[in-house]
């Protein structure tokens, strides 16, 4: 399927019918391990000397699909999948990352990620320098000796910030170390990290892959880019203490980072995709490229008609003209810049509270990327364990209400947002 475009791709890649029993769907197998041949045939799939499911906390053949179905719509060369976003990205970094080891990373990360690097992480000894990702020299003049990752959100949530990802690409080369982007709300079907420079891209698949809601789950997707034998990842290139004595470089070349992660991180984190959701994922991603165009279009005429309010006082999208990111949107965001919107109401925080309790379609709830239309005010509730220097490094401001626009008719969301702001 590797020659085929991304819609495509998206609903046939990692599927050989013919071997899945001729189904057209994706079949869900529900199972937790699965039976072995006789004894040798066990002893060869624990040795790697054949690769086959074990057990499902490794992998699946649900999960695999959609693996596979990634890897293709992100141009990796393998991908893995997880429980969730953040034990993707969690089981990511620790396992890459040791005690003594230093990131690089952008300052508007997703509320959790921040805490991650910022308050859990550094117990564990990695610690982390947070930058100003509109100058992507920052990132260089952040490397240590020690550092060992750059990690970045592409569109930022919810500064909406858009990254000049090669430029910080080449900073990441000078320095060896690997490029890691989350591609969350931006989407595959918007933006491949890996054509400028990503060599690790990870996702949230709870927001618009997913799609409607309903599942869980996050991916990392290896473009088999990093050279890990550069003298800086002594467990890509030593014995592995954790794995039979394997030598992950020499045996798996560009696929080491793609094997260790379930080798070592699903095996020793436990944070395994359920089949069923992996399922579920799967609907969703089949519809991503139409779903994301849809999201894309409403949210750039309501960020429009929002700017043409009066009661509003400002208004921040990727592909408004005012925007201070619309160069960069054009660049590496050509073909729609997804669905999140934030605003702010001229009566500041008060109102800002007030149309998140009164829209009525737009649904109050900490999530994005669903098919229908969400509203939170981050700065009493996602970001609220931050300071306000913080709040305001990730881009939340006290009036922000950001918008999570949906798929519905454009006109009945203009008209819900009108009635909330009455409601002032
Ligand atoms: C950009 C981004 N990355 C990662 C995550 C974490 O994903 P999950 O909620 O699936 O753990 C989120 C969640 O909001 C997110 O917005």
């Amino acid at each position: 399927m590797s020659n085929h475009k991304l819609a495509t791709n998206a609903l046939h890649a990692g599927h050989d019918v013919a071997a899945n029993g001729g189904t057209r769907a994706v079949p869900i197998y529900q199972t937790t391990s699965y039976v072995f041949n006789n004894s040798d045939h066990a002893a060869n799939l624990f040795s790697l000397q054949e690769l086959g499911f074990i057990y499902t906390r490794l992998n699946n053949p649900t999960n695999q699909i959609l693996q596979e179905r990634l890897a293709a719509v992100e141009g990796g060369i393998g991908a893995v999948v997880f429980a969730s976003g953040t034990a993707a990205i969690a089981t990511g970094l620790l396992t890459l990352l040791k005690a003594g080891d230093h990131i690089v990373a952008s300052s508007s990360l997703y509320g959790g990620t921040y805490n991650l690097l910022s308050v859990t992480l550094p117990r564990l000894g990695i610690t982390t320098t947070f930058v100003d990702a509109s100058n992507p020299d920052n990132f260089a003049d952040a490397v240590q000796d020690n550092t060992r990752a750059f990690f970045v959100e592409s569109l930022g949530n919810p500064k909406l910030d858009v990254l000049d990802l090669e430029a910080i690409a080449a900073h990441s080369k000078a320095a060896e170390v690997p490029f890691i982007v989350d591609n969350t709300v931006a989407t595959p079907a918007l933006l491949n990290p890996i054509k400028h420079g990503a060599n690790i891209v990870i996702h949230s698949l709870t927001k618009y892959i997913g799609g409607q809601g309903t599942s869980l789950g996050g991916a990392i997707i290896d473009a088999g880019t990093f050279n890990w034998a550069n003298g800086k990842f002594p467990e890509f290139t030593e014995p592995s203490a954790g794995y039979h004595g394997l030598k992950y470089y020499e045996t798996l070349g560009a696929a080491s980072y793609t094997f260790k992660l379930i080798l070592e991180g699903l095996r020793d984190f436990g944070g395994a995709l359920s089949p069923t959701n992996a399922f579920n994922i799967i609907q969703g991603l089949e519809t991503l490229p139409v779903r994301i165009k849809q999201h894309s279009e409403n949210a750039l005429e309501l960020a429009k008609w929002l700017e043409a309010q009066d009661e509003v006082a400002w208004v921040n999208y990727p592909g408004l003209e005012s925007s201070k990111y619309n160069v960069l949107a054009k660049k590496y965001l050509p073909n729609g810049q997804s669905g999140i919107v934030t605003f702010g109401h001229k009566g500041g925080f008060d109102a800002a509270k007030t149309i998140a309790d009164e829209t009525k379609i737009f649904s109050l709830l900490a999530n994005i990327g669903d098919t229908k239309s969400l509203i939170i005010h981050p700065s009493s509730t996602t970001h609220q364990q931050l300071d306000e220097a913080e709040q305001a490094s990730a881009g939340v401001s006290a009036d922000l209400i950001r918008l999570s626009v949906g798929i519905e008719d454009i006109e009945d969301l203009k008209a819900d947002l009108k009635q909330a702001f009455a409601k002032i």
